[in-house]
């Protein structure tokens, strides 16, 4: 069970002058990769689904491949939604899993930013999750070349930023001090006095997007003015892309897995550099010492009916699993009727939770309350309700 807090994580870096990083996945074997390089260096580590890749997987199988890797690591592991759009994809995040999630409006007005980190901020703490957002621009695409997407680089202003942070609650802020997402031609020029001066008025652990190209030198003094997690993801796929390109050559009649041979393994050490290099590499066992470990709740109720057929309840319990499922750190709603006769309680609903702070959140969602109130307590007069967090996962565990 190494899914840990992800802003205990970030702050346990920002405290003692290291990075994590936040490495996007596209597929399985970056999943293995990365958190190989996790392993082999005893590192904490983000897995980072950004919303801009989906047209690559599908996030829902993604996430439950991530979760369980997650859950199976013996270091700490997160689970963050990169540069996520919209309140609705935060919310799909959290329920599928993520425990981070971004924020980026960062394209918007200051007002317009602020409006709509706001909304994600009120919805996550909600479930417990911490926020990153974004402030000033991050030009370029992932995965690209930079100069291909040349949209201007913004720069964030040390007094916004305090402005955006004080009024968004957001837990960590991504700036935008001179990198650019994708591939650069050259150093780029790296404002560092603006990075110092906006860690000296936030004291906020920083984030830095655009990991790709940068040198060893400038990683060490962007880390120790602040930045506490950086987003890297162009360099990795380039790797994988260059060893299925010599794939190809060696065995030109090879099928899929002819042209992943050493794909993994050669993305691990890519990772693996940068752990080293950022100083996140031997931290695990500091980290899981100071942060709360990340598990669920499960919202368990048993039930009797009276004065209506199954077929009524059946239908009761179809509307609440629709209605339910989709509310903010909502995992799962499972619906039961006994497999015995005579048991105490013939009914149940079990409900995940993402956390624990989704309990008394859940319980005043209106669209809960209204369910509850004309559907459910009117037929179940007879039940029990229980909250039970996980205190373990013994397949997972048992697995490792
Ligand atoms: P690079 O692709 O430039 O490493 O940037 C990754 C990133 O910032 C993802 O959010």
């Amino acid at each position: 069970m190494a899914l840990v807090n992800m802003s205990d994580m970030l702050r346990h870096a920002h405290r003692n002058g290291y990075a994590v990083g936040g490495f996007d996945m596209v597929s399985l074997p970056f999943l293995d990769a990365i958190l190989a390089a996790g392993e082999r260096c005893r590192s904490p580590v983000i897995l980072s689904l950004a919303e801009s890749h989906f047209e690559h997987f599908d996030f829902e199988t993604a996430m439950a491949a991530a979760e369980r890797a997650a859950r199976r690591a013996s270091i700490p592991v997160a689970i963050h939604l990169d540069h996520g759009g919209s309140l609705d994809m935060a919310t799909r995040a959290i329920n599928l899993g993520c425990n981070g999630v971004m924020v980026d409006a960062s394209e918007e007005s200051f007002e317009a930013n602020v409006a709509r980190t706001q909304e994600v901020v009120a919805m996550a703490h909600g479930c417990g999750v911490p926020v990153e957002g974004e402030l000033g621009y991050v030009a370029g695409a992932e995965g690209d070349d930079a100069e291909k997407h040349p949209g201007a680089v913004r720069y964030t202003a040390p007094e916004e930023a305090r402005e955006y942070v004080e009024r968004t609650g957001v837990d960590c802020l991504a700036v935008s001090i001179g990198t650019v997402h994708g591939r650069m031609r050259g150093q780029p020029q790296l404002d560092f006095d603006r990075l110092a001066a906006i860690n000296n008025t936030l004291g906020l652990p920083l984030v830095l997007h655009g990991g790709t190209g940068l040198s060893d030198e400038s990683f060490h003094r962007l880390i120790r003015n602040g930045i506490a997690k950086i987003n890297y993801y162009t360099a990795v796929n380039d790797v994988a892309g260059r060893r299925i390109r010599a794939n190809a050559e060696n065995t030109p009649d090879g099928g899929y897995t002819a042209m992943m041979h050493g794909v993994r393994g050669a993305m691990a050490d890519e990772v693996a550099r940068c752990m080293e290099c950022w100083g996140s590499a031997g931290r695990a066992e500091g980290v899981l010492a100071e942060s709360r470990p990340w598990h669920p709740v499960e919202h368990v109720i048993l039930y009797n009916v009276s004065g209506v057929d199954d077929a009524r309840v059946e239908a009761m319990m179809a509307r609440g699993r629709q209605v339910l499922a989709g509310l903010p750190g909502v995992r799962r709603v499972f619906t039961g009727r006994a497999v015995k006769d005579g048991a105490q309680y013939r009914f149940s609903w079990l409900i995940e939770f993402a956390s624990e702070a989704v309990i008394e959140t859940y319980k005043a969602h209106p669209e809960h309350v209204a369910f509850a109130n004309e559907h459910f307590r009117p037929v179940a007069g007879d039940r029990i309700s229980i909250d039970f967090a996980g205190i373990g996962d013994d397949v997972a565990e048992a697995r490792r």
